[in-house]
């Protein structure tokens, strides 16, 4: 079964704390969304592997580390997935960023990709998906079956903010996945919204309604 990790981290969770406030206005918002996720991938890497090098430094020759292992690729669900992908940058510059857009045929309820734009050597990464708000899980879920489709074997998701609904649907349909929270709320409203939340994070990103 997938780990589920909530970062309490005080820098994280103050931020978080602006982020669902309502009166936040749309500039403020997307830069604390940065702050946050640029925060949480400094968590989120704190496994990655490492290997010795020698470096010569002014003084004498040390023995430093550098990062060893798969590349990393960070596949950003359309659209709040955005919001969140500069902040991780920042701190891996060189990762390859993929593009996954999806919805939900409300017919058939099969998933319809209208964007997938992926590096072509994925099945090599260590991917993180990102998606500020786990609800359902329905996109996730989604997002994550296209990229293991193409052949992805090492992916974690990331979010901001999670519904146990959502952290639970996608632990069963992929129990490989690691999920990286800053908060885990309450629940889910009628209206498919996390409760407390921040509301429609596509919106606050993008200031449109
Ligand atoms: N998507 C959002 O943007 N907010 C929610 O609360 C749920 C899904």
């Amino acid at each position: 079964m997938s780990n589920v990790f909530v970062f309490d981290h005080p820098l994280i969770q103050h931020k978080l704390t602006y982020i669902r406030d309502k009166n936040t206005g749309t500039k403020e918002f997307r830069e604390l969304v940065d702050e946050v996720a640029m925060l949480m991938a400094f968590e989120i890497t704190r496994d990655l592997p490492t290997s010795d090098v020698e470096v010569e430094t002014p003084v004498t020759t040390s023995k430093s580390k550098v990062l060893a292992g798969k590349k990393l690729g960070l596949v950003p669900i359309l659209r709040a997935g955005l919001g969140m992908v500069d902040g991780v940058r920042k701190l891996i510059p060189a990762a390859k960023v993929g593009h996954v857009g999806l919805y939900r045929d409300p017919e058939t309820l099969k998933p319809v990709e209208y964007y997938v734009k992926l590096p072509n050597d994925i099945e090599e990464r260590e991917l993180i998906v990102i998606d500020p708000m786990l609800a359902t899980g329905g996109s996730a879920i989604d997002a994550i079956g296209a990229l293991k489709q193409r052949g992805a074997k090492n992916i974690r998701l990331m979010c901001l903010v999670a519904a146990p609904e959502g952290v639970k649907a996608v632990q069963e349909t992929h129990p490989d996945v690691d999920i990286y929270l800053a908060a885990l709320d309450d629940s889910l409203d009628d209206h498919g919204y996390i409760v407390p939340g921040l509301g429609d994070a596509g919106d606050r990103l993008f200031g449109t309604k």
